[in-house]
């Protein structure tokens, strides 16, 4: 028997998802432990998006099982978070930024005495300090985005699953946040599961890359980073270990696609 510290805080064991008699996922099995920063790459259509809508139990297999922490994945948890891509539609827009943030500390039942403080130290973790009363509709799509990830933190999440969080923003914006999420996981040691389309910012990100392929989605590759941490939009990108894992990454979606 394992250690209880050894165990996965995610497990998908032979994993297979039917819909309309179609298979979306076949066979799938891979594990991730606490604190690991995930990257998930491959094709569209290819099931990334179903796969950690399995995680955050907004989908169940029809074959196989999903577990967290040991036990199997009913439905949505408190210590589960998730960020997607569509930051617009993610946001209250009547609501302020500290109204949005506001709202996930009421359901936790924080109480309203320390509310100020818990928004003011959120708002500054991803560099919206001072923005409390701006509206989604005042910030730009990468302050929106930033908003979005400090009410995903107000839930004190211990994994976070993202969904293409950055793929709407601009080069220089994205970098920025890929390294305030580099900082978060560092200070927070939340586990974080993160899809991308963007195969460069996989490699920099990621402690492991899975690759899935499609028709039916099922695993492709399962890449271990040496990259030390913490990491350097510059240098990192320049060093061999990067541009190998770039390397492997491209070819891989290039056979994945063929
Ligand atoms: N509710 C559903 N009903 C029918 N088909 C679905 C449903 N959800 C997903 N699919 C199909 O499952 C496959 C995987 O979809 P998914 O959204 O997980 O892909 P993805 O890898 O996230 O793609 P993308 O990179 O374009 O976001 C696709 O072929 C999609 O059409
Ligand atoms: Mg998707």
């Amino acid at each position: 028997m394992p250690a209880p510290n050894d165990q996965p805080l995610v497990e998908f064991r032979n994993v297979d998802l039917m819909i309309k008699g179609q298979e979306i996922i076949k066979d799938l099995s891979f594990t991730f432990g606490a604190g690991e920063f995930v990257c998930v790459i491959g094709p569209s259509g290819c099931g990334k998006t179903t796969t950690l809508r399995l995680i955050a139990g907004l989908a169940r297999p029809t074959g196989g099982s999903v577990f967290y922490a040991g036990e199997p994945v009913k439905g949505p948890r408190p210590d589960v978070a998730v960020v997607f891509q569509d930051y617009g539609k993610a946001l209250l827009p009547w609501r302020t930024a500290a109204g949005n943030i506001q709202l996930v500390l009421d359901t936790f039942k924080v109480p309203r005495s320390e509310h100020r403080a818990r928004i003011d130290a959120l708002l500054a973790k991803v560099g919206l300090a001072g923005k409390n009363d701006a509206y989604p509709a005042e910030m730009s799509g990468g302050m929106q985005q930033r908003l979005q990830i400090a009410r995903c933190l107000a839930q004190q999440p211990r994994l976070l699953l993202m969904d293409e969080p950055f793929g709407a923003l601009d080069a220089m914006t994205r970098q920025a946040l890929q390294d305030e999420m580099q900082s978060i996981v560092a200070d927070t040691g939340t586990t974080v599961f993160f899809v991308t389309h963007d195969l460069e910012e996989a490699a920099y990100l990621g402690d492991r890359v899975i690759g899935l392929l499609p028709h039916p989605g099922r695993l492709g590759v399962d890449l271990g980073s040496t990259l030390p941490r913490p990491r350097d939009q510059l240098t990192t990108r320049e060093t061999p270990g990067f541009l190998q894992m770039r390397h492997t990454l491209f070819n891989f979606i290039r056979g994945a696609e063929q």
